[in-house]
């Protein structure tokens, strides 16, 4: 319960660190950034918008019916991060519509925030692959830049990475071997991308077939937010 959550998250306090390297220019791993992702980094918000709902860098613009950037505060202190568009958020241009979407908003609410003020919540992939399939590495690589550019923009305080395909895709660089650690071991560090402190969690689409680690979620949250209050 929140209380059990409340100890360990207060266990946690005193492990949480921050990733040395959190500063690492834009780019790959070898630190050459291709012009492509250099124009990206160079984008303003409607620039950035604009690049998305006009991408054909991938197959996935194919068969999207919409792009899917991205919603809510640009002043927001957080940052929720998802997968992909699923077949709801396709339809609407909107990340989150579906019922995972409605899970996440209550668990927005129990900390104060919701989809229209204090966060910002977008995906790793702004289209759809279809039939909801994983996201393929060519993919993730030609997408990697908006999410950079949204998260420079953005500034967020705090970026809460949600489930086993974002996390490896934003912490990869920071991480040995991440792809093959257990999303329930990275859970209670705090990691950075761009500079920007993350916090693992669930997905909350997991969280609807997994009720029983809500809870875990919970306290994940309740990290997050202790990192914005300072508390
Ligand atoms: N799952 C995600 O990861 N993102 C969405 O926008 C919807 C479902």
């Amino acid at each position: 319960d929140a209380v059990l959550d409340h100890r360990r998250l207060e266990r946690c306090a005193g492990e949480n660190r921050l990733a040395d390297d959190a500063m690492l220019p834009p780019g790959n791993v070898a630190g050459a950034v291709e012009p492509r992702a250099q124009r990206i980094a160079a984008f303003d918000w409607a620039q950035l918008e604009d690049a998305v709902s006009n991408c054909t860098s991938c197959k996935l613009c194919e068969r999207r019916t919409n792009t899917v950037f991205g919603v809510g505060d640009r002043q927001a202190e957080w940052m929720l991060i998802g997968e992909a568009p699923g077949e709801n958020e396709d339809k609407q241009g909107e990340p989150f519509v579906g019922q995972a979407g409605k899970l996440l908003a209550s668990m927005l609410r129990a900390v104060g925030l919701s989809r229209e003020k204090g966060v910002f919540i977008a995906n790793v992939l702004k289209c759809r692959p279809p039939g909801n399939r994983n996201p393929q590495p060519d993919e993730v690589a030609r997408c990697e830049p908006y999410l950079r550019r949204q998260v420079a923009l953005l500034r967020p305080r705090i970026i809460v990475a949600m489930g086993r395909f974002a996390v490896p895709s934003l912490l990869r660089e920071h991480v040995p071997d991440i792809e093959s650690q257990p999303l329930g071991r990275l859970r209670g560090e705090i990691y950075a991308y761009e500079g920007v402190p993350v916090v693992v969690t669930y997905h909350p689409a997991y969280l609807l077939r997994t009720p029983t680690d809500k809870a875990k979620a919970w306290a994940d949250l309740c990290l997050a937010q202790s990192l914005t209050t300072g508390a």
